[in-house]
């Protein structure tokens, strides 16, 4: 932590939730926010006539993109939802196939399985990053898997080493969920580039945004052919020199031009604010580390660069006598006039997981079963839920929130016996 990093000198001030002053609001600038030349690459898209897929503008995106995250080819696909299906689909993944997935993570990740009449089986998280847990990767593989997902979940990464030898090992590719890693890397390469095939969205919420949108990077040639077919209801890409390609049953699941002109003009700005994001959750990480009652996630010595989607940290339950981590969040949250949120409930629990609530799925008895997430024990990632602390990536973007934050928490520590009896009271 260096001096500018120090919580600010509390003067024993309350709690906003116990009367105190609001500060001043941190990160007042909402998100997204325009880089510059949104208007002008989407005039020129509206002038064009070429408002579909496969314009100028789209392909220039993705030749940038994929780079960027050390992928040789990438394609633009509707959502990360979709992105995630067809690169399940380009491996041919499908009926009654098992692939991994953690349990800590958006339910897209394992709906993209169930999507394909595949079987999402969930697997446990790591206590130190939130992600994947190697170990029970290698517990739960069967003669059936086909496909290892490990997401690159808030400000942690997957541990693409040992994952990546897993899928070695038991020739079971992996693809990478980056919906929340944009310019993240891992030992200096870009999320995205490890697995078989990346898989990034653009939603609103998301670092990189349009929107909507999605993404699949991919360094294999086969790979990139197919899942254009699949985006484009199985047609073969213009220019393909693949001698192996064969027609295959798809849809629709394309972008559109205007999308990739705001994405390109998103992507000016986005390398200085991931920069920028990733010099700012190292300071607030070596912040935590020196507070009582807080703990920061573990940096493994693989992630070198992390561009988060939230920035995410534990509540030491133990140390707050008494007050919850949901007491905590609702202070916190007053103190800096910015959402504070839980991490995502496990899929075993999770209300937007829900595989026996459609008739689609009901193929066969035994697999109505096999998708029933309630049959995974995922302590971890519950453990999770309960302490996980969530901030958006927008205060990250203020270098000026790093001390707020920090001394936003250390006043509340100081404070912890009244506010558990606030809570109480509530
Ligand atoms: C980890 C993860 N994977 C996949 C997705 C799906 O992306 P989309 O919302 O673009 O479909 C999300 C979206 O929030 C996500 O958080």
């Amino acid at each position: 932590m260096t001096s500018t990093d120090q919580p600010l000198k509390t003067s024993g001030a309350a709690p906003v939730v116990l009367g105190g002053e609001p500060r001043a609001p941190i990160a007042a600038e909402q998100w997204p926010r325009p880089a510059g030349r949104e208007m002008e690459l989407l005039g020129q898209v509206v002038r064009s006539g070429n408002w579909g897929f496969d314009g100028p503008l789209e392909a220039e995106f993705e030749a940038a993109f994929a780079a960027y995250q050390d992928a040789r080819y990438g394609l633009c696909v509707a959502n990360g939802t979709v992105a995630l299906q067809l690169a399940l689909e380009a491996l041919d993944v499908g009926a009654g196939d098992e692939v991994i997935v953690p349990a800590l993570t958006w339910q897209a990740t394992a709906a993209a399985a169930l999507d394909i009449n595949a079987v999402p089986v969930l697997a446990d998280v790591e206590p130190g990053t939130y992600c994947l847990d190697p170990v029970q990767v290698e517990r739960l593989i069967t003669p059936r898997t086909r496909a290892i997902i490990p997401v690159h979940l808030y400000s942690s990464l997957a541990d693409m080493d040992r994952i990546c030898q897993i899928g070695a090992r038991h020739s079971i590719p992996v693809i990478e969920d980056c919906a929340h890693a944009h310019g993240s890397r891992w030992r200096d390469r870009g999320t995205g580039s490890w697995g078989a095939l990346g898989c990034f969205s653009f939603q609103k919420f998301k670092t990189l945004t349009a929107g909507e949108g999605g993404f699949v990077s991919t360094s294999d040639p086969a790979l990139r052919e197919r899942v254009y077919s699949l985006r484009n209801c199985g047609r073969r890409r213009h220019g393909s020199a693949d001698a192996d390609w064969r027609p295959i049953q798809s849809g629709n699941y394309r972008m559109t031009e205007f999308q990739a002109a705001v994405l390109l003009a998103q992507f000016d700005a986005f390398d200085g604010q991931a920069s920028q994001r990733d010099l700012n959750v190292g300071r607030i990480e070596a912040g935590l580390a020196e507070l009582p009652g807080v703990a920061p996630m573990d940096h493994p010595a693989g992630r070198t660069r992390i561009s988060p989607y939230e920035f995410v940290f534990k509540f030491v339950a133990g140390e707050w006598d008494g007050l919850s981590a949901g007491g905590f969040r609702r202070a916190l949250e007053a103190e800096l006039g910015v959402e504070v949120d839980r991490v995502n409930e496990p899929l075993n629990a999770a209300p937007l997981y829900l595989p026996q609530t459609k008739r689609r799925y009901r193929i066969t008895s035994a697999y109505w079963d096999a998708i029933n997430p309630k049959r995974f024990d995922v302590p971890v990632a519950t453990q999770a839920y309960a302490e996980g602390v969530s901030l958006p990536h927008k205060i990250l973007l203020d270098d000026d929130a790093v001390p707020v934050v920090l001394d936003a928490i250390t006043r509340l520590h100081e404070h912890r016996q009244a506010l558990a009896s606030w809570e109480n009271a509530a």
